[in-house]
């Protein structure tokens, strides 16, 4: 197979990660007889140093026509000044939109070698397999009206707005019935039914909807309810499916339950097919720039590499190519190979191009 893919390094320990997947799929190409076009552009932070802003009109045109896209991360704080115009999460927000990727798949299986790295206790983590699914393109992330303004007592003030149709809940809740319906049959819709009239009405429709899936079980937990059942039963959740603010919120606390951020893969899909009739989806670790560790070449690429099995499956239909990939990391893993964030006191870290090497080795 030829495919083209857009690398989107963006900032922080961006392009670190996307380098590592970079050289895994060079290898994966190798052993398996594929060509990826690899070509990386501007996003972020630096795409508004060398552009102005943080979604080139360029980089759009090209993830257009591209097969998948791989992205590290956006943002650190040189833009983090509040007044500024331009703000590299812009980037990630306007090539989410402007993809119609609505799906955030973001799955959460510890592995059994990592269970120490995490700080809930083991007995709680074994037989832990859940998929979140994110609501990405609406909510309050793209809600309008949103503004800062005076008001009438000359004070600043500043809103956004969290608003759902109808149709943007019916399509992400059929995916987690869908979904739900390939793996354990259950689906937890997670939202802030008891205060949220946006809720309300994402709880009605993920209920009518299920009334086509009698073979899946429905769940619904408040958000504030649900942070908590996360921890204190985190192996009854199967596919938990909830609006845009939430799921971002609740993937960084599931994130600890595999021992770091580092870890989590995520798949951003949509209705746009590719040449091969696949989806044309966005792959990111879920853990962003880092810039505390930016730059010294010790981030854990996991989440990145297993992204891009989960862009070779969703997105080129190589399963197989997937499955190698998910393997090898498992192996690596059971090696005893550790980044800094998994490492215990008494072992010592490998770098990222390390482990990355010890990758490829697994693949040879
Ligand atoms: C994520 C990130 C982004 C988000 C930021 C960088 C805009 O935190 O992908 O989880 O909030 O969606
Ligand atoms: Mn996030």
């Amino acid at each position: 197979m030829k495919a083209k893919i857009t690398l989107l390094p963006g900032d922080g320990i961006g392009p670190e990660v996307v380098e590592a997947a970079q050289k895994i799929l060079e290898k994966i190409g190798q052993k398996f007889g594929h060509h990826f076009d690899m070509e990386a552009h501007l996003i972020g932070g630096i795409a508004i140093d060398k552009t102005g802003v943080a979604l080139p009109e360029e980089t759009l045109a090209v993830c257009k026509k591209a097969d998948a896209i791989i992205l590290g991360a956006v943002g650190g704080p040189k833009w983090d000044d509040p007044n500024a115009a331009v703000r590299p999460e812009q980037g990630l927000l306007g090539l989410r939109k402007e993809l119609g990727l609505f799906a955030n798949l973001r799955p959460v299986q510890p592995h059994p070698q990592l269970m120490g790295a995490s700080p809930l206790k083991e007995s709680y983590l074994e037989g832990v397999d859940m998929l979140i699914l994110r609501e990405l393109t609406g909510g309050i992330y793209f809600g309008e009206p949103r503004e800062k303004r005076i008001n009438a007592n000359g004070e600043e003030e500043a809103l956004d707005t969290m608003i759902y149709s109808e149709s943007e809940i019916q399509r992400i809740a059929r995916l987690a019935f869908e979904i739900a319906g390939e793996r354990r049959k259950k689906v937890t819709s997670i939202d802030k039914a008891n205060v949220l009239e946006s809720s309300r009405l994402w709880r009605k429709t993920v209920g009518k909807v299920a009334k086509d899936y009698p073979e899946i079980e429905l769940e619904n937990l408040l958000i504030d309810a649900a942070t908590m059942h996360l921890l204190s039963r985190p192996r009854d959740f199967d596919v938990m499916v909830t609006m845009n603010l939430f799921g971002d919120i609740i993937t960084d606390e599931a994130s600890m339950l595999t021992g770091s951020m580092g870890n989590m893969p995520s798949a951003s899909l949509g209705d746009a097919l590719n040449e091969f009739g696949k989806q044309r989806g966005l792959y990111e670790p879920i853990h962003g720039s880092a810039p505390d560790i930016a730059g010294r070449g010790i981030a854990n690429p996991i989440g990145m590499i297993l992204s891009t099995a989960m862009m070779l499956r969703h997105s080129l239909g190589l399963i197989n190519e997937a499955e190698a990939i998910e393997k090898a990391v498992d192996s690596v893993l059971n090696s005893g190979h550790r980044t800094a964030d998994i490492a215990k006191e008494d072992e010592s870290p490998l770098s990222t191009s390390e482990m990355v090497n010890k990758l490829i080795e697994k693949l040879a």
